[in-house]
């Protein structure tokens, strides 16, 4: 067991003051982790924090529509994470006292996005460049907050300049409650492989918990990375996009256990359930129920018309899809055909009659479509 692990009081893993249930967490995607997901990932168990995608801190304060609406998450999501970006450490604590006044248990401070719209801001991995500055947004931050904050970086920005060990005390100094490091640099992008013995070497080097992360795939990665490292958590990513079971799989081992099968009703369950929660989204939920931030007065209405949603939903599931079908048995076919879906009932029929083609499936899904999932093996 890691050294952080070890840290930690009764064997329980802390972040700051909050407690998770278990060491697997659900990485933030852009594009991805949306609250619909992440409810949908926490219901199948074995998950002990979610992620936020990425929200920028500038439109947090700005108090534009669309980020809040990234930063908004359901009390079922708990503990949640929300990770902010931005390289101002002015609008990076203002922005960490509008998340902790949602409700938010932790912070998380991106450092690992290569992308150069948001690096030419001196934001994501490019604070890996600027470890004084980094530590003054953090500073700003932790000063700021009395819920944890926690940062997100890379192995380094290249090959020359892997500096995750350094950046990881730095951060410790700086207030921070925990750490997660991707073993790639920037430049690397998602080529080559996640350097686990780098992440081990962060998790050694500081007190506070190190959350490992990259090319966890199977629920078996899951369970030798937080067995063979010093890393107190393992954040999983593109697995639980191809396997939201991925968790529980990955629990189940963990106790000496079979991992399970899923069976093709409860996948073709998941992405049905995952079209009524985002077509619900505002919609059917009690009052105080959701968390969000008020919009600036100017920012109009929050609501999409008809139309919009059902495009917004056609291209949610299209992206969820490229990954899920991954897992599947015959999934390009089933990509291609979700990919050429126009319409919401064009997608149900496709999920449908691809899953029914299988000797599991029943004739009909129920209508409330979460049940079954629920009651599924695993
Ligand atoms: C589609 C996608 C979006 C991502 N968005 C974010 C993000 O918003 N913030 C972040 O810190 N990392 C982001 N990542 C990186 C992941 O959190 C994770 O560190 C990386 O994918 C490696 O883990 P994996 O091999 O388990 O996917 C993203 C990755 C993917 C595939």
């Amino acid at each position: 067991m890691g050294l952080a692990v070890e840290s930690t009081a009764n064997g329980v893993l802390k972040i700051g003051s909050v407690s998770l249930d278990s060491p697997y967490a659900l990485a933030p995607m852009a594009g991805m982790t949306d609250t619909a997901f992440r409810r949908l990932v926490k219901r199948r168990g074995g998950c002990g924090l979610v992620v936020t995608e990425m929200v920028s801190s500038e439109g947090l304060v700005r108090g534009i529509d669309r980020t809040l609406e990234y930063a908004e998450y359901t009390e079922e999501e708990r503990p949640v994470s929300i990770q902010i970006f931005g390289g101002d450490p002015a609008t990076m604590a203002e922005a960490a006292q509008i998340v902790e006044g949602m409700g938010a248990d932790i912070i998380d401070v991106n450092m690992g996005c290569p992308v150069r719209k948001i690096a030419k801001h001196r934001a994501g991995c490019s604070l890996m460049r600027t470890p004084e500055h980094a530590a003054t947004v953090v500073s700003a931050m932790t000063g700021a907050v009395s819920i944890p904050v926690t940062v997100k970086m890379r192995a380094g920005w290249d090959d020359d300049h892997v500096n995750a060990p350094t950046m990881a005390g730095l951060m410790e100094q700086s207030g921070a409650a925990g750490v997660a490091v991707h073993g790639r640099t920037a430049k690397q992008s998602y080529t080559g492989r996640s350097d686990w013995s780098l992440i081990d070497e962060v998790a050694r080097r500081v007190s506070i918990p190190v959350f490992g992360s990259g090319d966890c795939v199977a629920p078996e990665d899951v369970v030798e990375r937080l067995k063979e490292t010093a890393v107190a958590g393992v954040l999983v990513g593109r697995g639980a996009l191809r396997n939201p079971w991925i968790f529980k799989q990955a629990a189940r081992l963990a106790q000496g256990g079979t991992k399970g099968s899923v069976g093709p009703t409860e996948r073709g369950c998941f992405l049905l359930a995952y079209i009524d929660l985002l077509l619900s989204e505002g919609t059917s939920e009690a009052r105080g129920f959701r968390h969000h931030a008020t919009p600036a007065p100017e920012a109009g209405t929050r609501r999409r018309g008809a139309a919009s949603c059902e495009r917004w939903v056609v291209n949610k599931v299209r992206a969820l899809g490229s990954w899920y079908t991954k897992g599947v048995d015959n999934g390009s076919r089933l990509r291609k055909a979700i990919n050429h879906a126009g319409s919401i009932n064009e997608l149900r029929i496709i999920i449908h009659e691809f899953f029914e083609a299988t000797e599991e499936m029943p004739l009909a899904f129920p209508k409330a479509t979460h049940e079954i999932v629920e009651a599924g093996s695993l």
